[in-house]
């Protein structure tokens, strides 16, 4: 009883800082860091690879139940393992392949199918289970840490969010156009919200943080606070 595990939900649309946030909050509390978008990423790159896009357009993007069957499958056949710094795909550090331009295009299509939602969540609830950890996602205080009492949801303008995501392809030395990149961010937003499973939306008892106009230290520092407030009172 003495020591409890603290799970952290971090949850936020792209651009919102969440990763790097997250990484830091589980440093400074001594949770294991996980990010649920790479396992969507991992996903997506199968998903590339095995030409199950070219299937997906050619049904027009509807779900017949063969295509459902070979989804189902390529779940269960891949082989995903997370670690804080690396992702692992059938044994194949993916950490940079999951990161591309392609990958980011397609991810969204991918994460919006209920049969892959439901592998990934069940996998992600696993691996909390009896962990300190700090998730960061989508869907982790609405779906799949509903009963943490620990939820903060990050937003930040969309010019802001655009701004970062340049001045990080810039800094990686990446050729990057700033009005392109607000496009895709705005476009993703979208699709993550107006999905039908579990879109994108901040849980009922969740702490909002806009990060606009904030450093990652004090986004940082108001989240452990919290977190240590939230400890008192439970
Ligand atoms: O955070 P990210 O950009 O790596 O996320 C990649 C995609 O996966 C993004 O389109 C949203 C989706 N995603 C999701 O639907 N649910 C999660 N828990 C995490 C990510």
């Amino acid at each position: 009883e003495s020591k409890r595990r603290i799970q952290i939900a971090l949850d936020g649309p792209a651009g919102s800082g969440k990763s790097t946030v997250a990484r830091r909050v589980a440093k400074a509390l001594g949770c294991d860091y996980i990010d649920t978008g790479a396992m969507y990423r991992a996903i997506a790159l199968k998903f590339i690879e095995t030409g199950l896009f070219q299937k997906l357009d050619a049904a027009a993007s509807s779900l017949t139940p063969a295509l459902e069957a070979e989804i189902d499958h390529l779940l269960d056949t891949s082989q995903l393992e997370l670690f804080t710094e690396k992702v692992i795909l059938d044994g194949r550090d993916v950490s940079e392949a999951i990161r591309t331009q392609e990958v980011t295009r397609r991810v969204s299509q991918v994460a919006a199918m209920s049969p892959v939602r439901r592998h990934l969540v069940k996998m992600q609830r696993g691996q909390a289970q009896g962990r300190s950890v700090v998730m960061d996602g989508r869907d982790i205080g609405t779906v799949v840490l509903p009963e943490t009492p620990y939820k903060f949801f990050l937003t930040a303008s969309l010019e802001e969010r655009a701004r970062r995501r340049f001045l990080e392809f810039e800094a990686k030395g990446f050729e990057a156009d700033f009005e392109t990149i607000l496009k895709d961010i705005e476009h993703r937003d979208k699709v993550d919200s107006s999905r039908e499973d579990s879109p994108l939306v901040m849980a009922a008892d969740a702490v909002r943080i806009d990060t606009t106009g904030k450093t990652i230290d004090q986004v940082v520092t108001a989240i452990c606070e919290a977190v240590e407030a939230l400890k008192m009172s439970a």
